[in-house]
């Protein structure tokens, strides 16, 4: 998975050129948002859940290659998947799914995860009230 210091690999390109998934989810059950101060961008997540289980995603990124990319590829892997096993998702599992990234590009891959853990920890959260809510 070594990459040279600014060339993308063909999948990257792949889910830049058609990213999968993306929009906008208006009646999520979880939303994710996360910025890089650094570069400025910015990542939202909107996950959908039945019975424990990712049924659909979208992102909206305004970023670069690399965090499109990454948000891209995150939502093909986690729709399907129990919250769980989302959670479980590391940055590099989205750098092995894109055949890697230049070393100069791995922190952007770290936004769609966070995105994730964002995504899930709001969803856990609106789970609570409405559970406390019926009580
Ligand atoms: Fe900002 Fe890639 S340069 S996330």
């Amino acid at each position: 998975m070594k990459m040279d210091a600014f060339r993308y690999s063909k999948k990257v390109l792949e889910h830049f050129r058609n990213p999968h998934n993306m929009g906008e989810i208006k009646d999520a059950d979880g939303i994710g948002r996360v910025g890089n101060p650094v570069c400025g961008d910015v990542m939202y997540l909107y996950i959908k859940v039945k019975d424990n289980v990712i049924t659909d995603v979208k992102f909206q990124t305004f970023g670069c290659v690399a965090a499109i990319s990454s948000s891209s590829i995150l939502t093909d892997m986690i729709k399907g998947m129990t919250i769980e096993e989302a959670e479980k998702l590391t940055k590099d599992d989205v750098l092995k799914k894109l055949d890697g990234l230049a070393p100069v590009k791995l922190h952007c891959s770290v936004l769609a995860v966070e995105a994730l853990r964002k995504a899930i920890g709001d969803y856990r959260k609106r789970k609570n009230s409405e559970r406390q809510r019926n009580c």
